[in-house]
């Protein structure tokens, strides 16, 4: 079975062909950090009229990779949600103009919960359920009890900022590029996390995440260098220390939260997924701090948003529910966890 999956959540445009959910034939993204670098996030307006303009290439491109015709193709799966509305449509559309044009079933596919399936098309090992699902995405942070591969309870969240978010804000302030994570990483390699920096608890919540006031804490040790607020003047070993210290702080929180939650629903298996998962130094903290548990990532170029994760969980929900959404399918800039 030959699913065509779309993605165009937020700034990427991506557009994929996967057999039997698994067998990746060909997965393109566009990425449009040229069109946001230059301020410091993504431009919902500015990223919809790049998703229009990419859309159509990007699938032709799919397709051509993939070596396939596109009559071949037996579903079309969409990420129809949580994200930006203008973006959303976009890829919505293009997806309903397929399904209408060649007659095939369409299907709607929630754009968090394909960053965790990512890692379970990474795999060939069984995976133990009920397993914990960990989301560590620019929009999204989350730990979930995943019942199946598309079946969640939600444990807990960010009351603020999502842990990719922070990255990006923190980069800003330290006059590093967007996105945010990747430079954060590079930068912290050549420091020492000496500051006593540390995310946020949320009363009564012990497992919900708060990454604001870190952000805060990042924005008052630089300006405290000089008693001021000219970025420009902090030493190269300031910054580095700076980057160091924020991402181990914001790490060693996920990693406390993460165990504590695996502890909680007796899990050992424990899936990651968005992209903040890229970061190497992520891994190698939760494989040192978690030795008795298995961890499964995504696979190199599916921890940052694509659509190959978007057949793949399309594909999987199709074939367990055989339910086409046709022209119904609506866009959601909020959407829950499936139950
Ligand atoms: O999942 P994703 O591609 O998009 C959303 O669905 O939000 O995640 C993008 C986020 C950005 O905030 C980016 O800064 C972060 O993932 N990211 C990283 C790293 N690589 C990407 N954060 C920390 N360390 C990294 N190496
Ligand atoms: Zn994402």
């Amino acid at each position: 079975m030959l699913t065509l999956g779309i993605e165009s959540t937020c700034d990427e445009t991506g557009c994929a062909i996967v057999r039997n959910g698994k067998d990746i034939l060909s997965n393109v993204v566009t990425s449009q950090i040229d069109l946001h670098d230059q301020f410091g996030g993504v431009v919902p307006e500015l990223a919809c009229r790049r998703h229009v303009d990419v859309m159509l290439p990007v699938i032709d491109e799919a397709v051509k990779q993939a070596n396939i015709n596109l009559e071949d193709i037996d579903l079309i799966a969409v990420a129809h949600g949580p994200g930006l509305i203008g973006a959303l449509l976009i890829g919505l559309h293009a997806a309903k103009g397929l399904s209408l044009a060649l007659q095939k079933p369409l299907i709607g596919v929630n754009h968090v919960e394909a960053h965790l399936y990512a890692a379970l098309m990474s795999h060939a090992e069984p995976i133990r359920f009920p397993a914990l699902g960990v989301v560590l995405s620019g929009g999204h942070t989350a730990l979930v009890q995943m019942h199946a591969p598309d079946q969640f309870t939600l444990l807990s969240q960010t009351v603020d900022d999502a842990i990719g978010e922070a990255f990006d804000k923190v980069a800003k302030i330290l006059d590093l590029p967007y996105p945010g994570g990747p430079e954060i990483e590079k930068l912290a390699e050549l420091g020492k996390p000496h500051l006593p920096l540390k995310s946020g608890t949320v009363k009564g919540r012990p497992l919900d995440f708060s990454f604001s006031g870190l952000k805060t804490a990042v924005l008052y040790a630089v300006k405290g260098q000089n008693n001021s607020a000219i970025r420009q003047s902090l030493s190269q070993t300031a910054k580095s220390d700076i980057a160091a210290s924020f991402q181990q702080a914001a790490f060693h929180d996920v990693i406390k939260k993460t165990l504590q939650a695996s502890a909680q629903i007796e899990c050992r298996d424990i899936i990651f997924g968005g992209g903040v998962t890229n970061s190497q130094t992520l891994r190698n903290m939760f494989r040192e701090a978690s030795p008795d548990l298995t961890l499964h990532w995504p696979s190199f170029g599916m921890s940052l948003d694509n659509a190959a994760m978007i057949a793949g969980l399309g594909h999987h929900r199709y074939r367990n529910e055989q339910f086409d959404a046709c022209l119904h399918l609506e866009a959601a800039t909020r959407l829950p966890f499936s139950q």
